[in-house]
């Protein structure tokens, strides 16, 4: 199949699920809305994807793979959340749409930030029941935890202004690569594969993520983003931008790209997770 319908199916495939699950919520109706404001109101669903398409080329099932992949993109939505609260980014716009404090208020956003956390958690264990499932998830739980995306995210609010590469690596594979490095290795949880080479290539991409990131805040298109640009340098952020220049960045971009692409070539039926990757490295939004 070709790579956009391909991607489209997933898509369709992820969106389906979150629909499932959000109609049997039951709770606080404004909490709910919140919750649901950013799980539906788009966003790439790189995360489920990544852990689908690793799923298909190990040969895994996606019945088994969706509870799992349903709970990555709960906490990444959370992460998302509070990363634009006033008192982290301060961002008002998220997907070309207002932040979700901004529609719910800080209050809301806060505990809905928090409730999808528990959601990844109370819904996965409700729907898992094979060994591999169980280890995928306990896997996910460290990459979240404060030695990961959490942790990443409390280094990101300090001022880092010596602009030193290590800082910086040590930010963004905390901060952004655990939960892209999260799906690939579950994927290779549930399917038994080595994991070591799943970890390298995850964590990679998920530095190249965060820094085509950057990048993108400084050199973006503003409506196709869907995020206030500019802000890093305003908010004295340590950024790749800052580390290595515009024009050096575009090449570390580069080179990291065609670093995973090596990986990747390790691996079978990679066509599309290649396709995925050199799409990442080149990405407008
Ligand atoms: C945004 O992630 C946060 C970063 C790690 C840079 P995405 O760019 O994957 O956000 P959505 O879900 O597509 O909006
Ligand atoms: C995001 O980094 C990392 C997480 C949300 C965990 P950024 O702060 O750069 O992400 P954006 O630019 O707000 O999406
Ligand atoms: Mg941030
Ligand atoms: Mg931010
Ligand atoms: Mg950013």
């Amino acid at each position: 199949m070709e790579y956009s319908a391909k991607y489209k199916t997933y898509l369709d495939t992820i969106n389906g699920y979150v629909d499932e699950v959000f109609s049997s919520l039951i709770g606080n109706d404004t909490l709910i809305s919140a919750m649901r404001y950013s799980m539906t109101i788009g966003g790439k669903r790189l995360r489920p994807c990544l852990l689908l398409a690793f799923c298909d080329i190990f040969g895994v099932s996606t019945t088994l793979a969706l509870p799992l992949a349903f709970s990555v993109e709960c906490i990444h939505a959370s992460s998302l959340i509070h990363d634009d609260l006033p008192a982290l980014d301060n961002d008002d716009f998220r997907r070309g749409k207002p932040s979700n404090h901004k529609v719910f208020g800080e209050a809301i956003a806060v505990i809905a930030g928090d409730a999808l956390e528990n959601l990844a958690y109370e819904h996965a264990l409700s729907r898992i029941s094979t060994p591999e499932q169980v280890k995928a998830l306990a896997y996910l739980s460290k990459c979240a935890g404060e030695n990961g995306m959490l942790g990443g995210q409390a280094y990101d609010l300090s001022k880092n202004n010596n602009k030193e590469e290590r800082t910086l690596l040590l930010i963004d594979e905390l901060k952004t690569a655990n939960l892209i490095k999260a799906p690939i290795v579950m994927a290779g949880i549930l399917a038994g594969k080595e994991l070591k080479a799943l970890e390298n290539l995850g964590t990679l991409l998920g530095v190249t993520f965060q820094f085509v990131d950057d990048l993108l805040d400084v050199t973006g298109d503003e409506r196709l983003v869907g995020k206030t640009l500019g802000k890093d340098e305003k908010s004295d952020k340590l950024t790749a931008v800052g580390v290595y220049g515009v024009e050096g960045l575009r090449t570390k971009i580069s080179d990291m790209k065609d670093e995973c692409l090596k990986i990747i070539d390790t691996l079978p039926n990679n066509e599309f997770i290649k396709q995925l990757v050199t799409e990442l490295s080149t990405r407008a939004f």
